[in-house]
């Protein structure tokens, strides 16, 4: 017989139910602590809904249906300390969730017409656009209409004022807009890539590139920052992962956390906090091959175990808002799926800001042949939780027939309403709804000391090997040396700012040549060498840049590569030391939009690369991308290699700071780098096989033994750098880790989140300068029930030591460090055994060891 569909009510009844119902089975250890989800209240249409229905899965657990006076006290029981749990337990944000807050909102959303609650849930650009097909629409008629409740890319007190007085002082209710941008890695004053920020494994320094990044943005009307990006991205051919931490869940939520933290300061009606825009939610980071915008498949323990985790930090922080993907996941797409934006968002982890889709995403169901119109597209993505529609107009357009008509309960429109309201109020924009005139803005010293030292600390020292007769190229004493500085990226502005640079202004960019240059006076040479692309593709993707806008000052083209590297070499051989500033073009290359199928460098730079190395001077290799690049061939050939991602404003004086080692670097890789592209999506933390590659791989197999294990044929299947890598111009020793305890109690770690034990390590600085190092701890957790990966990072710290130093580094470690997603979707931990390593990259030897006993 064929199911009769249900019900908007009934679906989220349902939804909720499922919800409630896995969370009791999760829940059947007397051991099992607590999940956040115990305090998921009912969605507020169902509390009314009669006792008897909810408390049937409650029952099944309990097997409890002997008698039905026993069953009626148990579940009145059960229910009753639910409720009492879900009366006590704090929200995420205080703020959205306090009755001050609430009470205002409820006050208002009484006043509103059904045409005035679906504007507040339609967001359009009314500026530059940043997606496909943007609206040309009277923007000035919808402000005072009342048909908008965001405005997206309107920078500038003037020109966000401009709609704000009309919102508030034409409409009926005075509702101020809220106007959000892409504010991705600083607002005006550009810093390094979000990548680059991973790779500094430190979230002070996040804490402050997201602080500057809402205090600029603030001063320019925008209370609402498109960050953070919090996808795993385990795949450099998706040109997004320059936007994300990189590939490892616990970096990535660690840092997830500090973004947010210094964005709304924990309070968001501070004049200088942003609400964020954590996204995009979820999973787009896994998108198939890596090709932007493709489906997503995986396990429900892989999505909330890996890519699930940063967002979930992020809403315990206290995120304000989330952005809904493009992407499907296992068939669902992510703009239009209950079970992420309904049970997991809000029953699970208590959410009470808004969701808003992301470009278009709304309208594009109709493209993921799942039977839907633009009505049908509107009511999914609402029914399932989305809330606000960016730029893609079928809320503004679809929904208000089909509440008219009772397709779609009024109900469902008042709480996403409610959300959005919730959020304006909490930033104080009915208050405060203009922003003040400021000064223009000007990257003074102030701004550039803070983006020169966040820059110093993300750049990762590969390689230095000795040379023969000089030693380590790094750092480099160039006493009366001539340096010849070569490469396309040596002197861009624009490319120095990065990939999504949105307000960036790449004419406060000092390139590598400007600051080497300042150093080194007539000693410095310089030649270009060739540019990012070749031939048709240089002219082709000049017109393809992401805002169809001509990028002023790119190194991108050059049209005689021969000509010009035939130049390079005869600068180079004039030269003591060869500089080359290789890479990736960020305007043309990186970001949404920009997948990759090669992972080499673009266009001629390779040649350029070996015909300077031909020279036989000595090369310093600085690698410019916003993704791991293949450097093999250069890993080979060249001694010294820096990757310096993309530095923002104050990259030339931060690199020279750091090759003339007045700073030393101190940065690690948050993203395995390939030996070749074949091995991507390529992470240190794999599942362990039945036939796991043992010996060298470096050939082809030569027996049968050799053969029949998880391995390639042509290529090794290690990192030619891994996760966690990067040297220093001093040497770090560590001493054997000790372990507080070796053996804990399965219920001591059950019991709550604190921690049962400590690793603890000495950390020598043995070298003759001061130095930073990354001590990072991993584990290995084995005879599972649910096979973990080989290793996982559970903890790290940046530690500065003088020459000769040492210092204690202490891990704790408890139920968050060690517990896994079982197969019943339960976070909890086992009687199992952890190998526990600590050191300075994910191939850290030093080990001890937890047992959990029974
Ligand atoms: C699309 C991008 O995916 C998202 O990251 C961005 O915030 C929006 N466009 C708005 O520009």
């Amino acid at each position: 017989m064929r199911k009769k569909p249900l019900g908007s009510r009934a679906l989220r009844y349902a939804n909720w139910r499922t919800a409630r119902t896995n969370l009791v089975r999760r829940c059947s250890s007397r051991f099992e602590k607590p999940p956040a989800a115990w305090n998921a209240p009912a969605p507020l249409a169902l509390t009314k809904l009669p006792v008897a229905i909810y408390h049937q899965p409650i029952m099944r657990f309990l097997s409890l249906r002997r008698s039905a006076r026993w069953s009626s006290f148990f579940s009145f029981a059960m229910i009753a300390a639910l409720s009492a749990v879900a009366q006590v337990a704090p929200r995420p944000n205080a703020q959205l969730a306090s009755k001050e807050v609430n009470a205002r909102v409820d006050a208002l959303l009484k006043q509103m017409t059904l045409d005035e609650k679906i504007g507040q849930l339609v967001q359009v650009s009314a500026g530059f656009a940043t997606g496909p097909g943007a609206s040309n629409l009277r923007y000035d008629e919808l402000a005072a209409g009342g048909q908008v409740g965001s405005y997206l890319n309107v920078t500038g007190a003037e020109a966000t004022n401009h709609y704000q007085h009309l919102a508030v002082e034409k409409t009926r209710l005075h509702i101020p807009i809220l106007f959000g941008q892409d504010v991705i890695h600083g607002h005006r004053t550009t810093f390094p890539v979000p990548l680059a920020l991973a790779a500094s494994f430190d979230p002070s320094a996040v804490e402050t590139v997201a602080r500057f990044g809402a205090t600029e943005a603030r001063a320019d009307g925008i209370a609402w920052v498109f960050s953070p990006m919090v996808d795993i991205a385990r795949d450099p051919r998706w040109g997004r992962i320059v936007e994300s931490a990189g590939e490892d869940p616990y970096l990535g939520s660690v840092l997830a956390r500090a973004w947010v933290k210094g964005y709304q300061q924990g309070v968001l009606s501070k004049p200088d906090s942003a609400a964020v825009s954590v996204k995009h939610f979820a999973a787009y980071g896994a998108v198939i091959a890596g090709r932007d915008y493709n489906a997503v498949d995986m396990s429900e323990i892989t999505l909330r175990q890996v890519y699930l985790e940063p967002y979930r930090a992020a809403v315990e922080a206290g995120a304000a808002t989330l952005m809904s993907s493009f992407n499907s996941i296992n068939g669902v797409p992510a703009s239009a799926n209950p079970f992420t934006l309904t049970q997991i968002l809000r029953h699970e982890w208590g959410f009470d800001g808004f969701v808003v889709s992301d470009w278009g995403a709304v309208s594009e169901l109709r493209n993921h042949a799942i039977g839907v119109d633009g009505a049908g597209a509107a009511r999914k993505a609402l029914e399932a939780g989305v809330d606000m529609d960016m730029e893609g107009g079928l809320f503004g357009s679809e929904l208000a027939a089909q509440v008219r008509s009772g397709k779609i309960p009024e109900s469902v429109v008042d709480e996403a309403v409610r959300r959005i309201l919730r959020v304006k109020f909490a930033l104080g924009l009915f208050d405060h709804p203009y922003t003040p005139l400021s000064p223009v803005y000007d990257a003074t010293p102030e701004r550039r000391a803070a983006a020169r030292k966040v820059a110093e600390e993300t750049f990762v020292l590969l390689k230095n090997d000795p040379v023969a007769g000089v030693g380590p190229l790094l750092p480099l004493t160039a006493n009366g040396k001539k340096v010849a500085l070569i490469g396309p990226l040596a002197d861009s502005q624009t490319e120095m700012l990065g990939a999504w640079a949105v307000t960036g202004d790449p004419r406060f960019a000092v390139t590598l040549k400007t600051a080497l240059s300042a150093r080194l006076g007539d000693r410095l040479l310089y030649a270009r060498g060739c540019g990012l692309f070749s031939g048709e593709d240089a002219g082709a993707l000049e017109q393809a840049s992401f805002t169809d806008q001509p990028v002023a000052g790119s190194a991108a083209t050059n049209h005689d590569d021969q000509k010009t590297i035939a130049e390079a070499v005869d600068t180079a051989r004039k030269a003591d030391v060869v500089v080359l500033a290789l890479g990736e073009s960020a305007s043309w290359m990186e970001g949404e939009a920009a997948s990759r199928a090669y992972l080499g460098f673009t266009g001629a730079q390779q040649q350029l690369l070996e015909a300077v190395v031909a020279t036989g001077k000595p090369v310093i290799l600085v690698v410019l991308a916003g993704r791991p690049l293949e450097l093999k061939w250069a890993a080979a050939h060249v001694p010294a290699i820096l990757e310096a991602w993309s530095p923002g404003i104050e990259a030339g004086p931060a690199l020279a700071r750091v090759l003339f080692g007045d700073v030393n670097p101190s940065g690690k890789l948050p993203s395995s780098l390939p030996r070749a592209v074949g091995q991507e999506p390529l992470y240190y933390a794999e599942q362990p096989v039945g036939r796991p590659a043992r010996g060298d791989l470096s050939h082809p197999p030569r027996d049968a033994a050799e053969r029949f294990m998880s391995r390639y044929m042509d290529e090794q299947n290690s990192a030619l750098f891994p996760f966690g890598w990067g040297l220093s111009y001093t040497r770090f020793s560590y001493a054997p880790p000790t372990i507080s305890q070796a053996y804990v109690s399965l219920r001591d770690v059950l019991a709550s989140h604190q921690p049962v034990a400590t690793v603890g390590v000495d950390v020598k600085n043995s070298g003759s300068v001061a130095g930073t190092e990354v001590v990072q701890l991993y584990i290995f957790n084995t005879g599972v029930s649910v096979a973990q990966p080989v290793r996982e990072l559970k903890g790290f710290a940046r530690v500065a030591l003088a020459p000769g130093e040492t210092r204690h580094v202490e891990f704790p470690l408890g139920f968050d460090e060690l517990s896994f997603y079982n197969l019943e979707i339960k976070r909890t931990v086992e009687p199992t055994r952890y190998k526990i390593w600590v050191g300075g990259s994910s191939l850290a030897t030093a080990e001890t060891s937890l047992t959990v006993t029974p």
